[in-house]
């Protein structure tokens, strides 16, 4: 490390707030089994601390021996970070710091640091109960409370007693550290001391008042009690008006909002495309193009979809859209790696960089130059309702310490300024903290892993997290896998059980993803799965709504909303051979981002398939695979069982009715909400979310004979014995092709034995 650049780093390094902690944190680690850390974002905790372990072990002469794993909840970060690790010590990567997350790695056989996501840490204890040869296992980010971490704690507590000589270290940017060290009994915590420079703060009412409106707040007391509303006035037109005061009025006028309309809480936020929350949006940023200091901007928004539409909305922008001013770019934890990188790359000289970003940009990606933030103020957050078993993906608002997080990313390299799109008082009813992912979501895939692990019963496995499910939420997952036929009735994993726990995907996408295979219409399946897993490609501006349908209709003819995907995006792959993609996705009305993103994942999905052996690399983009429209119907049938509802049918129209819900509605996106009849009995679908009645999300019309074949077998009392046997027959079929196949998963076992 002699160079020019070489010092600056090592400058850089002892610069970081963790550097001055080193000699306590190693002292701690030798003398614990287990060290808890925390320490502001950007303290250098994920890129210093395994570092400096790695350092100790080489100075004490133990360099060849020592085996570091620090994981990290996402691939995004686990790849910056162990590039960035690898830069600050002059190595390329995969020499002594590697990286390995799912689908993709940079590791040699004298690596000795490995960042990894969670997941493929779990999946090395699959094969490895006793992490063989491992010295330390670093968890990084535990304060999200994500369901793996969550997960990853229960196996590691385990496994502590079993190998005395074994280092945890826990680390956190904020946390509730007593938590964890009552967890692992009363493990030393360690605080690293933070700087940033002052934000200024700026919530949505500070933000108004420079446009000459005010809010002012209310109690108004209506038949629930006493409510807080918010109401907006006019004031006297000020003498100079800013440049945002006539923006922000226009767009109040936009969303209708303008005069003295009383607010709730809700109103003021509801981020739909054009109402104020993306007009605000937009307007602010133009704000701080035009006449701010120079800086990044991080905008934080609720979800991917509320990403794309911002940034197609943004890019046809006079100013916001011109390359030569702005780099707009995104980030959220589904894009390609490529474009990952992008957002740590400083823009050319006078190019300012705005970045629309998920929670990922909380703590878990530090991007250097930002100087401004924007807060939308919610997150997409799974919830689940076990007593409905139904879950529901909907923004929701962050916790207190999000806020804080997000207002902290303004400060890192001078003082700063944070817009947080809503009042205070809403800040002030926010949650301290987040409930973790354990507690909120379905816990299938869990379950699956837990069999695969071989861990024991569930439910007692469960009963030993740091905090535990809801007993019906196990109860419900353990039923769902019974259902679709990866658990037998003792609560083993069948083959097909197995091959699923393989597959980094809800057990419904790897179930049709299978079946696909088997039954020869891959190609149109991985669509389906990919298309589930991206937003609804379909767009519906407000101002051409009719259009839009019109458009829509043409894809619309099977009365399967995933057919609808699959013929969207076929047409957009022919029309790509002609670079024409884009503009047919214009003329469609579709989201091109949608459609990049479902050919990005294909790959990915059908990579997962090819390193399980479900299939041969040569099938990759031929025309083999089937696109038998009854077909794919029933692999559709096979995977979203026992998403079923009934169709029934009356003289002039239809409804539906699920067994648990009774009567429940489509959303009326769905091709299946256009038609007044669906001349099949029985719909399928993907997802039921709870709103106010039960709405059915991304459904498709099947016949009675595929629901008979296709649909598992019922475990509820009240169907004829018939069903179950047809349904066990198919199931029986899949177990014995899927048997078969395992000679080819073995070999990846073997690689993953190889990662020791
Ligand atoms: O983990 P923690 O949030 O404590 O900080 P870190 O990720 O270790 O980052 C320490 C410092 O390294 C930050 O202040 C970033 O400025 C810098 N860094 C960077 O420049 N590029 C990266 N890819 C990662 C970190
Ligand atoms: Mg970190």
């Amino acid at each position: 490390m002699k160079s020019a650049q070489g010092r600056k780093m090592l400058e850089f390094r002892r610069n970081l707030p963790a550097y001055k902690e080193k000699d306590g944190l190693l002292t701690a680690i030798s003398q614990n089994q287990v060290v808890i850390i925390s320490g502001e974002t950007g303290c250098g905790k994920t890129t210093q601390i395994p570092q400096f372990i790695l350092e100790a072990e080489v100075n004490s002469g133990r360099g060849a021996l020592c085996n570091i794993i620090c994981t990290q909840p996402r691939r995004i970060s686990a790849m910056s970070v162990s590039e960035r690790v690898a830069s600050e010590r002059g190595e390329i990567l995969g020499d002594s710091v590697g990286y390995k997350v799912r689908l993709e790695g940079m590791k040699g056989k004298d690596t000795r640091l490995l960042f990894c996501t969670t997941g493929i840490l779990l999946r090395r204890l699959l094969v490895d109960r006793n992490l063989k040869g491992v010295t330390h296992v670093i968890v990084d980010e535990i304060h999200e409370r994500g369901m793996n971490e969550d997960f990853l704690l229960i196996v590691l507590k385990d496994l502590l007693p079993r190998r005395s000589e074994l280092r945890l270290i826990l680390m956190s940017a904020t946390l509730d550290a007593e938590l964890f060290s009552s967890y692992f009994g009363g493990a030393p915590i360690i605080r690293i001391p933070g700087f940033t420079f002052p934000v200024r703060t700026l919530f949505l009412e500070n933000i108004l008042e420079t446009t000459g409106y005010r809010l002012t707040p209310y109690n108004q007391i209506d038949d629930y009690g006493q409510e807080k509303m918010w109401k907006m006035s006019k004031q006297a037109p000020r003498k100079r008006k800013s440049q945002i005061a006539s923006v922000v009025e226009e767009a109040l006028g936009a969303a209708d909002l303008k005069d003295y309309s009383p607010w709730t809480r809700e109103s003021l936020l509801c981020w739909n495309p054009d109402c104020i929350g993306f007009n605000l949006i937009e307007y602010l940023l133009c704000h701080i193009c035009e006449s701010e200091k120079p800086g990044a901007v991080l905008v934080f928004m609720t979800g991917w979809d509320d990403i794309s539409s911002l940034k197609e909305k943004l890019q046809s922008h006079p100013i916001l859209g011109d390359p030569n001013r702005v780099l707009l770019l995104a980030c959220h934890s589904s894009m390609a790696s490529s474009e990952q990188r992008l957002i740590f790359d400083e823009p050319a000289d006078g190019v300012r960089k705005i970045v629309l970003a998920t929670n990922i940009a909380e703590t878990s990606i530090t991007i250097n130059d930002i100087v401004f933030v924007l807060d939308c103020g919610k997150a997409k957050e799974t919830s689940y309702d076990a007593l409905n078993n139904t879950p529901c993906l909907l923004p929701s608002w962050i916790s207190k310490v999000s806020a804080q997080q997000r207002r902290g990313r303004a400060g890192r390299v001078q003082p700063g300024e944070c817009y947080h799109l809503y009042p205070k008082c809403v800040y002030d009813a926010f949650s301290e903290y987040q409930l973790p992912e354990i507690l909120r979501t379905p816990l299938q895939s869990l379950c699956l892993q837990i069999k695969s692990l071989k861990l024991g019963s569930i439910s007692e496995f469960l009963s030993r997290a740091l905090q535990s499910p809801e007993l019906l939420a196990v109860q419900n997952a353990i039923e769902y896998l019974k259902t679709i036929g990866s658990l037998d009735e003792n609560e083993n994993l069948t083959v097909l059980g197995r091959y699923l726990s393989m597959l980094p995907m809800e057990p419904k996408l790897g179930k049709m993803l299978v079946l696909g295979a088997v039954l020869n219409c891959l190609d149109p399946i991985l669509t389906v799965v990919a298309g589930l897993s991206v937003r609804d490609p379909f767009l519906t501006p407000m101002d051409k709504k009719d259009l839009a349908d019109a458009a829509k209709a043409q894809f619309s003819r099977d009365y399967s909303d995933h057919l609808a995907i699959v013929r969207a995006y076929e047409g957009w792959k022919d029309a790509e051979v002609d670079f024409a993609g884009y503009e047919y996705c214009w003329k469609n009305f579709l989201s091109a981002q949608s459609m990049k993103a479902i050919d990005a994942l294909r790959r990915d999905f059908f990579s997962l398939l090819r390193d399980t052996g479900l299939v041969d690399g040569n099938t990759a983009t031929s025309n083999q695979w089937s696109r038998d429209e009854h077909l794919i119907r029933a692999v559709i049938c096979y995977g979203l069982y026992p998403g079923v509802s009934s169709v029934v049918h009356s003289e002039k129209s239809f409804s539906l009715k699920t067994m648990e819900d009774g009567q429940v509605l489509l959303y009326s996106n769905s091709v299946n909400a256009q038609d007044s009849q669906i001349p099949y009995p029985w719909l399928v679908f993907n997802e039921k979310i709870k709103v106010k009645s039960v709405f059915l999300r991304d459904s498709t019309a099947v016949s009675d004979s595929m629901l008979l074949l296709f649909g598992g077998s019922f475990s509820r009392g009240d169907t004829d014995g018939h069903i179950k046997m047809l349904g066990g027959f198919l199931e029986f079929f899949m177990n014995a092709a899927i048997a078969n196949m395992y000679a080819s998963i073995k070999r990846e076992l073997d690689e993953l034995i190889q990662m020791k």
